[in-house]
């Protein structure tokens, strides 16, 4: 099986990136970060502290997480409701980077991951998928960019949906979410011995792309 692993922090350009290779390759893409998104997500609906690992952990037996292929596009089931278009806001970044911290819910998470790496030919993109998820995957990349740009990008995405939001606060957002996911104890946002890095912030999608089709034979 060939799996590609992309890590980076949020904004790199990770995920529109790996889409376009995924497509071209003809494999699956599959973004982890929704995963987290979506238990950040019950965990606001219910009120709960997403820090407190007790309070998270509590509801961890009943949650159910599937992903699903609808005409090739990820959609993401919470307890069996497709949540794929709630699952974007600022809220529920923050909120699942720190339920991301939790290790019961890193385990849960990475055994589903794991269970797609092994069936299909895939692309992953998240924190720690080169560093522990998929340790063997047969081509790594660690991508990067600077915080303000990755603040753009950010912004500009989150406008075009109607997000009522300002250039600080996505900046904030992704300086809190920086630290959160590389300082945490289980599994945080690290580049690989093994993996290929570069920095995206002068480069189109395009290029991103063809930098790392160029290293996938
Ligand atoms: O990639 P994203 O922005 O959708 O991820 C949301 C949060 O989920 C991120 O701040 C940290 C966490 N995450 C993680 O810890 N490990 C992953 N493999 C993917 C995401």
């Amino acid at each position: 099986m060939k799996n590609i692993a992309i890590d980076g922090p949020a904004g790199a350009g990770k995920s529109t990136a790996a889409k376009i290779v995924a497509k071209k390759l003809g494999i699956l893409y599959l973004d982890t970060g929704a995963m987290y998104r979506a238990i950040g997500f019950k965990a606001l609906k219910q009120s709960l502290d997403t820090k407190n690992s007790q309070q998270i952990e509590s509801i961890l037996k009943d949650t159910s997480v599937e992903i699903k292929y609808i005409d090739g596009v990820q959609n993401i089931f919470l307890d069996g409701e497709n949540i794929t278009q709630y699952i974007r806001q600022n809220d529920v970044s923050m909120a699942a980077s720190d339920v991301s911290a939790i290790p019961a819910v890193r385990i849960k998470l990475v055994e589903i991951q794991r269970e797609i790496a092994k069936n299909n030919d895939c692309i992953l993109d998240g924190r720690d998928i080169g560093t522990y998820v998929l340790p063997n995957a047969k081509y790594k990349f660690y991508i990067t960019a600077t915080a303000e740009e990755r603040a753009k990008r950010r912004y500009k995405e989150l406008s075009e949906k109607g997000q009522n939001i300002s250039f600080e606060e996505v900046l904030q957002n992704i300086i809190v979410r920086d630290k959160n996911d590389s300082e945490r104890e289980f599994a945080p946002l690290k580049k690989a011995d093994d993996a290929y890095e570069f920095d995206t912030t002068t480069m189109s999608i395009d290029d991103v792309v063809k930098e790392l089709l160029s290293k996938i034979k």
